[in-house]
């Protein structure tokens, strides 16, 4: 893991480009750095200047004597490189580039920021940028950015692909009380990227959650293994923008073409812990949740309110997202039939009615509070004429110190009235609403993130499968050998039979003879295709021929293909007859990769047939992270496809081990072979005892 300690509490820090022109970035970087109350020595660097802001001033950075740790440089990009240089000379560890003009306008500009890497890379130079706002650590403190005005203390990490997002993020947590630890503004990631710095703010020890501005990930494969150790020690919020179905559109299989890059990136999230937020609001509202309340236990929630509509819309949002509505225990409801009004419901959501005074918030929180059936608890106030805001916002917080175990969460539903109130509330550390779907949102995000934490004590991983890579290597061979990427059905089941995985050998016949050897080999009946790389549709030109039971069949329906093709397609090569068998128990499910440019193969799991881009009941999950059973039945259990699997209207069960075998084993093919492109076994019939791959596509490229 990199230390990036030399970024963030720096003994020395130089500002290149340093002006004592008010109206110039050089200027407002010095001017931060002071008013931050850094303490280190801040070295201005302007060859034409004595003294800025009252600091002396330096002619160049070789100047400086003493260990530079950080150098923020805000000069224009045609001399980015030669002051790149003279900080290598002078042994700086870590530079923030500010300027823009590199990467993000192409050409040149994309050429000058290869050699700024190279020039980083060379002296070991680690870079912030360029193109970028510039960091903050409210701890240190250090304000080494060119932003307007310095967050409040807190413990919010904040990392953003965006330097406009960062201005305005810190601008606007002002008003909305939000405190933070850092702000980085990533620019260009010529060197570091969000993963260093989710890194690096993991072992900060005054950052408890981290939200991310996102519009790529750098490296898919280093992000999941970074973030699902971060992950495990604290919660990571993303909101990912610039989704694409490019990709999605160019796939040729079922499994690609539901996949998409959006879908990656919502599978490597989740697999490693890591929660999306689908807006700007939802990713500060989860921000503020985890950086003010302890984790849920559970998922069971408590809602008290005064008035009826919000919480229906609570209760509602509540059920949609899985979470569950608490179950009060018999001596909860006792006490609260005795002491709130008859009209009142007891039961969840407690409604202390339009008339409510604190003093009933105050016994229902009690209530609430002291249920061990309850995980968290969320007060929602509509402000009544009776209502006391301010009060409750009091009797709000008792509870939240006497119980700190519980999160708390308040909806104060309205405006002008409850000004006070929530201010109260977010002051004193309580997320705070105006309307409950939001709440809601935030404290599902938490719950998530709980269950995740707990599911994590590590599945013991699967042993190696036993596999023949040599064939499979040898069929591509063959097939890259013939110019092709497409499989044909008996090498597809060639190297799914190699990898053992269940599949319904397919044998290639070039000769009548050797079609009727075959079926007498593998059992009747038998079915025969064929075999074209020109014919996709082999129905269609009278290229299949299902249910032959014997030799005399199986003779005739040879010859009628033959013939039927050659009259159809003349100019088609035929490489033969497919020979197999038929098989048509068992539940018919889907098993697909496709790869993804960030992320590497991702698998798709779900109901199979000819309706499976219909229903899109389909469960991912990266390759990578189907090494032991738990994710792999985690997988299939999230589909309908398992309902049926387990034995739907007396059905017997299928058989769910052969079927978690099969997927492990995909996945180990796939991440073994990197040249499988795409690949769909569809259907694989999952039999009472075993599985059979029927359908299989494997399409490969030239490494
Ligand atoms: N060493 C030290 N100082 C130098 C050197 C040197 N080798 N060469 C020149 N300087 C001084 C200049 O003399 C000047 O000082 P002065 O005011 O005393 O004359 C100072 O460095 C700055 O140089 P200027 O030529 O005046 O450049 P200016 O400040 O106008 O612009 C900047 C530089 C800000 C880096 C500009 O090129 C730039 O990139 N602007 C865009 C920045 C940006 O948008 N970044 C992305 C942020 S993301 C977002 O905002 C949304």
């Amino acid at each position: 893991m990199s230390d990036l300690s030399f970024l963030f509490n720096p003994k020395q820090v130089a500002v290149i480009g340093a002006s004592a022109s008010p109206q110039k970035i050089g200027y407002a970087i010095v001017s931060n750095l002071i008013k931050s109350g850094y303490q280190g020595k801040i070295c201005p660097i302007n060859p034409k200047e004595k003294e800025i802001l009252g600091l002396p001033c330096y002619p160049s950075i070789g100047k400086v004597e003493g260990q530079v740790d950080l150098a923020v440089i805000s000069v224009p990009a045609r001399l980015c490189l030669q002051v790149a240089r003279e900080c290598g000379e002078a042994g700086v560890k870590g530079a923030i580039v500010i300027t823009a003009g590199f990467k993000e306008v192409g050409g040149e500009g994309l050429k000058l920021e290869r050699e700024l890497q190279a020039i980083g890379k060379k002296y070991n130079i680690r870079l912030v940028g360029p193109n970028c706002v510039g960091l903050m650590d409210t701890h240190t403190p250090l304000n080494a950015s060119f932003a307007t005005g310095f967050p409040e203390k807190g413990n919010i990490s904040f990392i953003s692909q965006s330097g406009a997002m960062v201005i305005a993020i810190l601008d606007w947590s002002f008003q909305a009380g939000l405190g933070f630890s850092r702000f980085i503004s990533l620019g260009n990631k010529s060197d570091l990227s969000e993963i260093d710095f989710i890194e690096s703010c993991t072992a900060d020890p005054n950052t408890k959650v981290i939200l991310v501005y996102a519009e790529d990930v750098t490296d898919g494969e280093k992000f999941v293994q970074v973030c699902t150790e971060a992950s495990k020690v604290k919660p990571i919020v993303i909101l990912k923008s610039g989704t694409s179905t490019a990709g999605a559109q160019a796939a040729s299989s079922h499994t690609g073409a539901l996949a998409g890059s959006n879908r990656a990136y919502d599978t490597a999230f989740r697999q490693s812990g890591v929660l999306r937020a689908d807006n700007m609001s939802d990713l500060f509202y989860l921000g503020r949740a985890f950086s003010t309340q302890p984790l849920p236990e559970g998922d069971r929630v408590a809602i008290i309110t005064n008035s009826g509509g919000p919480a229906i819309i609570a209760t509602d949002t509540i059920e949609k997202t899985g979470l569950k509505m608490a179950r009060f225990s018999k001596a909860t409801i006792d006490q609260m039939r005795e002491n709130l009004p008859a009209e009142s419901n007891i039961y969840n959501p407690i409604d202390v009615l339009g008339d409510a005074r604190v003093d009933r918030f105050r016994f229902a929180l009690q209530m609430a509070y002291e249920d061990e059936n309850v995980d968290s608890v969320m007060v929602i106030l509509s402000p009544t004429a009776v209502a006391e805001p301010e009060k409750t916002a009091q009797a709000i917080l008792e509870y939240k110190d006497k119980y700190p175990h519980k999160p708390i969460f308040a909806v104060y539903m309205g405006g002008k009235t409850l000004v006070k109130g929530k201010e109260m509330l977010v002051k004193a550390g309580v997320p705070t609403f105006t309307f409950p779907e939001s709440a809601v949102t935030a404290l599902e995000g938490m719950v998530r993130y709980a269950e995740f934490r707990r599911a994590n004590d590590a599945a013991p991983v699967l042993p190696p499968p036993n596999v023949d890579s040599n064939t499979v290597k040898a069929t591509f061979y063959d097939v890259l050998k013939d110019k092709r990427v497409s499989l044909l059905a008996h090498e597809s089941s060639k190297v799914l039979d190699a990898y053992g995985i269940p599949v319904n050998r397919t044998y290639l016949a070039t000769s009548v003879e050797e079609a009727c050897q075959i079926s007498q080999k593998i059992g009747y009946p038998v079915v025969l295709k064929v075999s074209s790389p020109r014919i996709a549709h082999k129905t269609d030109v009278g290229g299949v021929e299902i249910g032959l039971h014997n030799r005399r069949e199986v003779e005739k329906a040879y010859n009628r293909i033959m013939e039927r093709v050659r009259r159809y397609l003349p100019d088609a090569p035929i490489y033969g007859i497919e020979v197999s068998k038929v098989v048509d128990d068992g539940v018919e499910v889907i098993i697909g990769m496709s790869r993804d440019i960030q992320f590497g193969p991702m698998i798709a799991f779900g109901l199979g047939g000819i309706y499976v881009n219909l229903l899109k009941d389909v469960s991912f999950r990266l390759a990578s992270a189907l090494n032991n059973r738990q994710a792999i039945e985690e997988m299939i259990t999230e589909t309908k496809a398992y309902t049926l699997l387990k034995g739907y209207r007396g059905q017997k069960p299928a058989d769910i081990d052969a079927l978690i075998d099969a997927i492990y084993r995909t996945a180990r093919l796939v991440q073994d072979f990197e040249e499988i492109t795409e690949m769909d076994i569809n259907p694989l019939r999952v039999h009472t005892r075993g599985a059979t791959g029927l359908d299989v596509k494997i399409t490969i490229n030239q490494m």
